[in-house]
């Protein structure tokens, strides 16, 4: 029975720490699967907002969660996310699907319709998994559970980098005003809210560098499994 257990790993964190390139870091060191669950709660706010539905409406937002029709294309540069036949990866990084998929994903309903398809990652070698409740709520077993934070100027500062490398404008105040909105909604909705896990390991990365941060993940993960 042991020997069936799949191995995972939770990375919860608020908005821009860097969970999602830390994931794909440890993920390709450990050749294990990636679950990025906030591109879940996007591509539900990006299809609700596409078919006009009021966010009033939760049982027609969870409808629409629950048969996402999407699409996970490995490519070289990454993952293409393909919603309804359209490359949607771009459109559902914007700030503005980042703070509408922020207040559908207080919404109980969606959340449960996403439960099943979030666990349904988990496959042989191994999953990392990252988002606000992965080590509370969706893995709870999970062996090694992360909390990654960083202060909120350097999470607005790495993000407006990102921004300006894909040629993007950008203004830091206002980076950092998005985040620590978001990140306040996250952590005081009713269900599911931002916060560590009991057991979960605290990772501030505002003086870490990508590498060290991977290391430490790395390090842990070979420490546990
Ligand atoms: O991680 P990302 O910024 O892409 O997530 C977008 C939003 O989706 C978050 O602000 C949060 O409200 C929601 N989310 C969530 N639970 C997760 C992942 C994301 O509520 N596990």
């Amino acid at each position: 029975m042991a020997s069936n257990i799949i191995p995972v790993i939770t990375i919860d964190g608020p908005s821009g720490a860097g969970k999602g390139t830390i994931a794909q870091n440890v993920a390709s060191e450990l050749g294990f699967h990636i679950l990025d669950s906030g591109s879940l709660y996007r591509l539900t706010a990006l299809a609700s907002q596409d078919d006009g539905i009021a966010l009033s409406d939760e049982s027609k937002i969870a409808e629409l969660a629950l048969n996402l029709p999407v699409e996970f294309l490995a490519v070289d540069s990454g993952l293409k996310i393909i919603l309804r036949d359209e490359d949607v990866s771009e459109a559902i990084r914007k700030e503005e699907i980042g703070m509408l998929a922020s207040k559908v994903a207080a919404l109980p309903k969606v959340r449960e319709a996403l439960l099943e398809r979030q666990r349904s990652f988990s496959e042989q070698p191994g999953l990392i998994a990252d988002g606000r409740d992965m080590g509370t709520t969706v893995f709870p077993d999970s062996a090694l559970k992360i909390f990654m934070t960083a202060s909120a100027e350097e999470r607005a500062e790495r993000r407006y980098k990102q921004l300006k490398a894909k040629g993007i404008n950008a203004n830091i105040a206002a980076l950092v005003k998005d985040l620590k909105l978001r990140d306040e909604q996250d952590a005081n909705r009713a269900v599911s809210p931002l916060k560590p896990a009991d057991d979960a390991v605290l990772l501030d990365t505002t003086e870490m560098s990508i590498e060290e941060v991977t290391i430490r993940v790395v390090e842990l993960a070979k420490q546990r499994f």
